[in-house]
């Protein structure tokens, strides 16, 4: 199903613009949609026309095992010859304060804004099972308020330094798409979309699109404790 929603959208915006800047998160729940697009929409979507920007990178060179970066071109980037032009790494192997800089002045170069702020058409989201996303961490819900677009953070529980699209950044875009698997993360999906509790501590609650459209995609298992209706994520 998100396979080919995004298939429609995108082919719905680069009809109408010519182009699609597409922000990827990275970790393991995207692997399966990059391998469902890979294996079954090489020939369905123009991916000449989309331009590939990262949501956050962990602090490593480009061919570790933990890189975002290396994961979306193993999985997806390589299989549909994506050009290479069109291919905005985040630098985890450059000092992330300075990488953050660099990479906000790509976006506000490469990107439309509104309200001073790059817009994206389309940004991917997953969440951790603390309520983490992007590289937005419990704790760090400053990063929601800040004017920069991007910002080096780090992750608390194992202190890799990070590089992440900021909160104004993410709301900003048209439309965002939140991936979520796995029984460890129900607690907080429940608590965030039925606004439970201390829901508004978990970073992913602050996702709320200023003019665009949120669109969760979770599996069984991470939907099991809540009466909502559950999308299926294929
Ligand atoms: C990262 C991601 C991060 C991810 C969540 C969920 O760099 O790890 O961008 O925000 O979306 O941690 O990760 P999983 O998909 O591995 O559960």
């Amino acid at each position: 199903m998100l396979a080919e929603e995004f298939s429609f959208k995108a082919n719905q915006i680069i009809g109408s613009k010519g182009n699609l800047n597409v922000a990827l998160s990275g970790g393991n729940t995207p692997k399966l949609l990059f391998e469902i697009l890979a294996a079954g929409y090489k020939t369905k979507i123009d991916w000449s026309k989309i331009n590939f920007y990262w949501v956050d990178e962990r602090c490593v060179p480009p061919d570790s095992a933990e890189s975002n970066f290396k994961m979306t071109n193993d999985e997806l980037l390589k299989k549909v010859n994506v050009p290479d032009m069109n291919i905005h790494r985040m630098r985890g192997e450059v000092n992330p304060e300075t990488e953050a800089e660099s990479y906000s002045v790509q976006l506000s170069e490469n990107l439309p804004s509104e309200n001073n702020i790059p817009v994206f058409d389309i940004i991917f989201l997953g969440m951790g099972k603390d309520g983490h996303t992007a590289s937005i961490f419990p704790g760090q819900l400053n990063l929601f308020d800040v004017n920069e677009a991007c910002s080096a953070s780090e992750n608390p529980q194992t202190h890799q330094k990070r590089i992440t699209l900021t909160g104004k950044v993410i709301n900003n875009a048209d439309y965002i798409y939140f991936l979520v698997t796995g029984k460890d993360k129900s607690e907080v999906i429940r608590k965030i979309i039925e606004r439970l509790q201390d829901y508004d501590l978990y970073p992913a609650a602050h996702v709320n699109p200023v003019g665009g459209s949120l669109n969760w995609y979770i599996d069984d298992a991470a939907a099991e404790l809540f009466t909502k209706v559950k999308n299926q994520m294929r």
